[in-house]
């Protein structure tokens, strides 16, 4: 059914959360539509750089653990390998080559709202693990619940790379709660959380020089003008970056640098921005123990173990059903 305030041409998922967070005070968009085939490229130039911290960390962590890992996997038989958001898979592909060579049974469910990102992890891992039954899903986490309720074999979730933190605590726990439901006893799910740490190290993060977070962060409006007929000028909009140590909460916005008005065409919609107006597109949530206790308990999962990179600026850990 169409909402009654919004134009009878906005009919998908994106032109309906584009209206309604642009149409809102303040204005916002969800960061999970800044992934197309240029917004993929733009993450993978963004876990290349040295200070995104995050990819190296959990790829260590992987590396160093990946024995551990496999024991704590494979220790109940056949499984899925469902893995949310999972990009390009590089340090998946660290898991994968393992239980490929220790000949273990599984079947690699990635799935992602990036159809981009899918094929391109379908098509690499064809030719590096030919041997890996790769099973692609494209969807919203949410859609991705279903999907998972489906598979009958016993499941090993992952969710890496921080992804967990692009959702506001009571979203993140609504999520886990939904996970947990679907989890049996012998089910796992591994989590990466990016720590708290020296704030400067987080705003670095997000905040390159070369503009590339900035280039991926105005992305968002470049997929407006090209898929819904705006007229974003991305110049005039600014990528800014600020964090809270406090609740460990990193946010990014696009802020206007004038006042202008923008139409997207295939909206019907006119936009207003006054000068020095923002967008809030992305959250990337920081963690501590308390608060990964604190999710587990809420969301009625148990944390069974935890690896943490040599710095301590990240953790992933194993939870199972409380
Ligand atoms: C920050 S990247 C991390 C990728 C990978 N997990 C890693 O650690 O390198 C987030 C990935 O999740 C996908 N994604 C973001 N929001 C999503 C959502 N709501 N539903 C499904 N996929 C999403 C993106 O397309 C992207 O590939």
């Amino acid at each position: 059914m169409q909402d009654t305030n919004i134009a009878p041409t906005v009919t998908t998922e994106f032109e309906k959360e584009v209206y309604s967070g642009l149409t809102d005070y303040p204005k916002h968009l969800s960061s999970k539509y800044i992934y197309d085939k240029k917004g993929d490229k733009l993450f993978q130039d963004i876990m290349a750089m040295p200070t995104y911290y995050l990819t190296n960390c959990e790829y260590e962590i992987l590396e160093q653990n990946k024995h551990e890992i496999t024991a704590l996997f494979s220790g109940s038989g056949t499984f899925d390998l469902i893995e949310l958001g999972a990009g390009d898979g590089k340090k998946t592909k660290i898991l994968l080559k393992e239980f490929s060579d220790k000949k273990i049974d599984f079947t690699y469910v990635p799935i992602d709202i990036s159809n981009n990102a899918l094929n391109q992890l379908h098509d690499s891992c064809k030719i590096e693990l030919p041997e890996v039954n790769v099973q692609p899903f494209q969807g919203t986490y949410f859609e991705a619940l279903k999907e998972i309720n489906t598979r009958k074999n016993r499941k090993v979730i992952l969710f890496l790379g921080s992804n967990i933190g692009n959702l506001m605590h009571d979203q993140a726990v609504g999520f886990m709660e939904k996970i947990q439901q679907l989890m049996q006893p012998n089910d796992l799910l591994l989590m990466g959380f990016d720590q708290k740490k020296n704030p400067q190290t987080i705003l670095d993060a997000y905040n390159d020089q070369e503009g590339i977070t900035a280039a991926f962060n105005k992305n968002i409006l470049a997929r407006i003008n090209s898929e819904l007929e705006g007229n974003f000028d991305l110049e005039q909009f600014l990528h800014w970056e600020v964090y809270d140590p406090e609740t460990g909460t990193a946010k990014s916005f696009l802020v206007s640098k004038i006042e202008q008005t923008v139409r997207i065409e295939s909206l019907d919609l006119t936009v207003h921005f006054k000068q020095w107006e923002t967008i809030h597109t992305e959250i990337s949530q920081k963690y501590d123990d308390q608060i990964i206790d604190w999710l587990a308990k809420e969301s009625g999962l148990q944390l069974t173990t935890a690896f943490q990179s040599k710095t301590h600026s990240y953790k992933n850990c194993v939870f199972k059903i409380a």
